[in-house]
């Protein structure tokens, strides 16, 4: 690694991570995309020394590393078929998934904002809207049926009596 390899670069030559890709290489596409710190970030715009000993989390990183089930986004993303060519859709993904952190129940306007940075050139935007928004749905169904019984409210005890 050299002194002034960018964080894209380190990733995909250094580390052999290509999930993480390079378009434009200066800040404007979002292909780049990675989480530091839990924050999305363009890696072609931070040198790999700025990074020195933070949490960087790339597209590698999103599916459960225990079970090797996909994040509710790569599904959503799968199930809508929101990408063609695919090149920008890692980025995308670490988009969403810095917003979902961030904020659980996003609206659709905090979606378009959050994705604001990622462009694509094969027009998959509406779809991927779909898929970000399908995903938010899953993730709270999957938190609800998580809740015991009793604390969702459901017939159970005192209440199934009155
Ligand atoms: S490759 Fe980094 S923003 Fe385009
Ligand atoms: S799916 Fe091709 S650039 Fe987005």
């Amino acid at each position: 690694m050299q002194a002034g390899d960018t964080l894209a670069h380190t990733l995909r030559h250094t580390l052999g991570l290509l999930g993480t890709k390079v378009s434009c290489d200066r800040g404007a596409c979002g292909a780049c995309t990675v989480l530091l710190h839990g924050r999305a970030v363009a890696s072609c715009t931070l040198l790999t020394v700025e990074c020195d000993g933070g949490h960087v989390t790339t597209i590698e990183g999103l599916a459960d590393s225990a079970s090797g089930a996909l994040h509710p986004l790569q599904q959503s993303f799968i199930d809508h078929t929101a990408f063609q060519c695919g090149f920008c859709t890692p980025g995308i993904l670490m988009s969403a998934k810095a917003l979902l952190d961030q904020n659980p129940a996003p609206t659709l306007e905090d979606i378009k904002e959050a994705l604001s940075g990622n462009h694509c050139r094969c027009i998959t935007h509406y779809h991927v809207l779909e898929a970000v928004q399908d995903a938010v749905a899953r993730t709270q169904a999957a938190a609800q049926d998580a809740v015991p019984r009793t604390q969702a409210g459901a017939p159970n005890g005192v209440e199934r009596m009155r």
